[in-house]
């Protein structure tokens, strides 16, 4: 299957399409959604939860996003990347910015980068999307932003936040932006930004009237064994699997019954002999 691009994505949004895209931080996840179809995939800076144990996304690094989003890139070469920019990568200016998005771009091998913000964003897109950079944008939730928001809460969820959210998303629109994240917002305001703008809204925790779906790889397979959110719907219990295998392993060390002579190499007959 060819590799969505920016047109596609659009072109699907206009025929009704759902898209579909998980995170993956590391080489045979990626492997394993390009081989099922999955549309996009985003090396979400959720990396600093669900991989590296910190308590929030903000000691993510330009640097450790670099490096997972590589190993991603590698394990699927034929499937949209979009690596997402890190707390302070896209703030300090519209250059530190542009210059970080370039980094992405030509040193991960990824497609598009994802920044968080509304109207707080316009110059610093429109100026990747001049540069020939794809932006996705990412309103509502805002996990680089936690301590602003006083925590993982929904947000638009009075008349002036809605509002504010439909008008941010307008203005990624026309700053260029390809599409955006709607995280933690009710379905209904979710549905009507979808409705008005042109490009395609990717949701998470914002019901099914978004063009498309985002869900945490971590939090889909019942990996991360912190809080999962009221919008996951767990597909798998991997963590529980893999903590059976870890015991399973343990005890078969300690009783001698690993490794079997299957897992051996063997040594000719005649070598053990003629050692001095
Ligand atoms: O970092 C991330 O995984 C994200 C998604 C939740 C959209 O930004």
């Amino acid at each position: 299957m060819p590799r969505e691009t920016t047109l596609s994505l659009r072109q699907k949004k206009q025929r009704g399409e759902k898209i579909s895209m998980l995170t993956a931080y590391d080489f045979p996840s990626a492997q394993a959604m390009e081989a099922v179809g999955i549309d996009m995939i985003l090396v979400g800076d959720s990396l600093g939860m669900v991989v590296l144990g910190y308590e929030n996304t903000l000691f993510v690094t330009v640097e450790d996003m670099l490096h997972h989003t590589r190993a991603v890139t590698r394990g699927a070469p034929n499937t949209m990347v979009v690596a997402d920019m890190p707390f302070l990568s896209y703030h300090l200016s519209v250059e530190d910015g542009l210059r970080n998005a370039g980094r992405f771009i030509q040193e991960s091998g990824c497609q598009a980068v994802k920044l968080e913000g509304g109207r707080e964003r316009v110059a610093v897109v429109r100026a990747m999307v001049e540069a020939g950079i794809p932006v996705m944008g990412h309103i509502g939730l805002t996990p680089q932003a936690i301590h602003q928001l006083g925590g993982f809460r929904v947000q638009g969820k009075d008349l002036e936040t809605a509002q504010k959210l439909l008008e941010d998303a307008r203005l990624l629109t026309e700053a260029g932006a390809f599409s955006i994240v709607l995280e933690c917002v009710p379905a209904s305001l979710a549905e009507r930004i979808t409705r008005e703008i042109p490009i395609p809204t990717i949701g998470i925790g914002a019901g099914a009237g978004c063009d498309g779906q985002v869900l945490v790889n971590h939090d889909l397979l019942g990996l991360f064994s912190g809080h999962v959110p009221k919008f996951v719907r767990q597909y798998a219990n991997i963590g529980e699997t893999m903590r059976q295998a870890f015991q399973a392993y343990k005890e078969d060390v300690a009783a001698g019954r690993f490794p079997a002579e299957e897992h051996c190499y063997t040594l000719k007959d005649d070598i053990l002999e003629r050692l001095y």
